[in-house]
């Protein structure tokens, strides 16, 4: 609830945008730093959210839905006003395009206002009385409690604000620490926090991960704990001691979205959903198509057509007009890919395009790699990058069970014309993903749509109105009816 100076420890930010300097050598360049904190700063940021929620006595906790709404109004005001400032930020710490930047910033405040539409709307239906076999109820949704968020450097505002945004107005209070790439964005937003919510209801804590938070989820004074992010970073959170066991999580992780195109696909349709689904923001979301299933038959033709629009695509700098290819965020993710291509080189695959090689250091062009078969790292691993691995199958049977196989399970996307093909494979694959894409590539939106995983890929359900109950739970306040309370 109050800006602090900082004098310890920086962590310096680096742009995924390279210079060469004369003597060939490549640096990121530098764009500032954020404090790095550690269990002292974690402490003090807990000890604010504790103080504010008040195990629920607190003022913001105790607040009319209608007053916590003119604060999360007064917020998203001031949130406008430094559209600009964000902007550039996301744009320069992450590579994004400036297009997709500004559409990540608008997207996010459409995501605040629907939010505050449907907790208006929970609000009316909630406040009505039930009389159920002489007992008279009024059911309220309550908050939790603390609220530990954190979002992942990919959509660094809208994923890390479709966690905290629902958590906040729904009456709990929030920890957040914002992601390593993508730290300094939320920088020109501290000041509309501190001045739009009560002291304490939200504390950002910078500082690594590693430090920061064991220390807050080993004070077991958190209640919730929510990560987009890598499942491996979720792994590690759950073997932390039994404390943290006794969270409720709301997890969304790693993902190996395929796309399965049979014989009957409309193949121009089939390539353009399998172009954007695969490589917009390079490939580094977490609902990217990660594998193409292409029926044998077709293949050659899908791959002709499929590298032709691919080179129409414009690799370059995020502020370049019309740009869809931009940086890495880190030189160390341009080894990845390459380490990924080699090792199915390795193993009989070819890149068939003339994708694969960086320039500029961190931009990588994309490379269509096939057959990508068991084996190889591109069949299982999450690429999270501008890599596209094709396999052919020859029966249905193969394709589904690729899917079924899988310790991931968040979405998948169909290609064919048929509906009784798509008929035999939807109700399978409804009960393997949590989302089943018809003709069409796998994605997030729109925002009312629930969006969650199964096995790995996720823990809760987040979307407009999902996401207001996964931070609250639903109370009640009741009485017997009586001659007396009848009217
Ligand atoms: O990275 C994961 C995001 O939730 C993807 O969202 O499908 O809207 O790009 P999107």
């Amino acid at each position: 609830g109050e800006l602090k100076s900082w004098s310890g420890e920086v962590e310096t930010v680096r742009s995924p945008v390279c210079i060469r300097h004369a003597d060939g050598k490549l640096e990121q360049i530098e764009l500032g730093s954020y404090p790095v904190g550690g269990e002292p700063e974690a402490e003090s940021a807990l000890a604010a959210a504790v103080a504010a929620y008040d195990e629920g006595r607190g003022v913001w906790p105790t607040m009319t839905v209608g007053d916590r709404i003119a604060c999360m109004q007064s917020f998203t005001n001031q949130m406008v006003a430094r559209r600009e400032d964000v902007v550039n930020l996301i744009m320069w710490e992450i590579g994004k395009s400036r297009a997709d930047s500004e559409k990540e910033f608008d997207r996010t405040v459409d995501y605040i206002r629907a939010t505050i539409e449907a907790l208006k709307e929970l609000d009316n239906n909630n406040s009505r009385f039930q009389i159920v076999e002489g007992t008279i109820g009024q059911i309220r949704r309550t908050p939790l409690g603390v609220v530990l968020c954190m979002g992942p450097y990919n959509y660094p505002l809208n994923e890390t604000f479709a966690t905290l945004i629902p958590a906040l107005i729904m009456g709990n209070t929030v920890v957040f620490k914002p992601p390593r790439y993508g730290a300094l964005l939320f920088y020109p937003l501290l000041e509309a926090f501190r001045s739009a919510f009560p002291k304490g209801v939200i504390n950002t804590v910078y500082g690594r991960g590693a430090v920061v938070v064991p220390r807050l989820l080993d004070s077991g004074r958190v209640n919730v704990l929510t990560l987009i992010g890598s499942s491996k970073v979720a792994d590690h959170l759950k073997k932390l001691p039994p404390k943290a066991h006794r969270l409720r999580a709301i997890l969304g992780l790693d993902a190996k979205n395929a796309a399965i195109v049979l014989p009957d696909a409309d193949i121009d349709l089939a390539v353009k959903e399998c172009l954007l689904g695969s490589l917009s923001f390079n490939g580094q979301r977490c609902t990217a198509l990660k594998m193409l299933m292409v029926h044998q038959s077709i293949v050659e033709p899908f791959l002709n057509r499929f590298t032709e629009e691919l080179a129409k695509l414009k690799v370059g700098m995020p502020w370049e007009k019309g740009v869809s290819i931009t940086p890495l965020p880190e030189l160390g993710k341009v080894d990845y890919m390459t380490q990924l291509l080699e090792d199915a080189k390795a193993k009989g695959a070819r890149v068939v395009n003339a994708g694969g090689g960086a320039s500029c250091g961190t931009l990588f062009y994309p490379a269509v790699v096939y057959p990508v078969q068991e084996g190889m790292k591109l069949y299982r691993e999450e690429q999270f990058g501008p890599i596209v691995p094709v396999a052919s199958f020859e029966d249905l049977e193969t394709a589904l069970e690729y899917v079924i196989s899988s310790e991931h399970g968040q979405q998948v996307s169909i290609f064919s014309s048929s509906p009784d093909q798509i008929g035999r494979l939807v109700d399978p694959l409804v009960n393997q993903v949590c989302r089943v894409n018809i003709n069409c590539q796998c994605q997030r939106g729109p925002d009312v749509f629930p969006f969650t995983g199964r096995k790995d890929s996720a823990e809760g359900t987040l979307s407009v109105t999902d996401a207001l109950r996964s931070f609250s739970i639903r109370s009640m306040i009741a009485t017997k009816q009586t001659e007396s309370n009848k009217q």
